[in-house]
């Protein structure tokens, strides 16, 4: 099973960024130890801080046949019509995924243009909230 993960602006800068809110650990050592922890399963990561860059991917996982893939769009979650459209046309299972929980922060934030084309969302839960969306799609295509 291919599953992208797909991380949205400024989060490259996970570990140093508003670690009281986001943490401390950096992505890459994150993502290393989903690998350790699923190792059938084949994960791509993509960041970009572009929004066009994003959209191109989702077409790039279309085109490649992903079997599913796992979103935090960061702040272009409150703002992005065009990722929405983009989800909405590729129509490859997808799990919004926010390590904050943005119910709790400032307005703005309560506004996700991208929920309703997702399977689900999960906000609040830190990094375990990405390793929750694969588990839950890893399950859901042995049913
Ligand atoms: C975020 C929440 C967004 O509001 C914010 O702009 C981010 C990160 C999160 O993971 O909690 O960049 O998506």
């Amino acid at each position: 099973m291919r599953i992208a993960i797909i991380n949205g602006p400024n989060l490259n800068l996970l570990g140093t960024r508003e670690p009281n809110i986001y943490g401390t650990e950096t992505f890459e050592a994150f993502l290393d130890r989903l690998k350790i922890k699923y190792p059938t399963i084949e994960l791509l990561y993509f960041q970009s801080n572009i929004e066009g860059a994003i959209i191109d991917y989702l077409h790039y996982c279309h085109a490649d046949q992903v079997d599913a893939c796992v979103i935090n769009a960061g702040a272009y979650t409150h703002t992005s019509i065009a990722i929405a459209d983009a989800l909405a046309a590729v129509r490859i299972p997808c799990i919004e995924v926010h390590i904050s929980n943005v119910l709790a922060r400032e307005a703005f934030r309560k506004t996700s243009f991208i929920a309703s084309k997702c399977i689900g969302s999960i906000a609040g839960l830190g990094l375990m909230g990405y390793e929750l969306a694969l588990q839950y799609l890893i399950e859901q295509q042995h049913n």
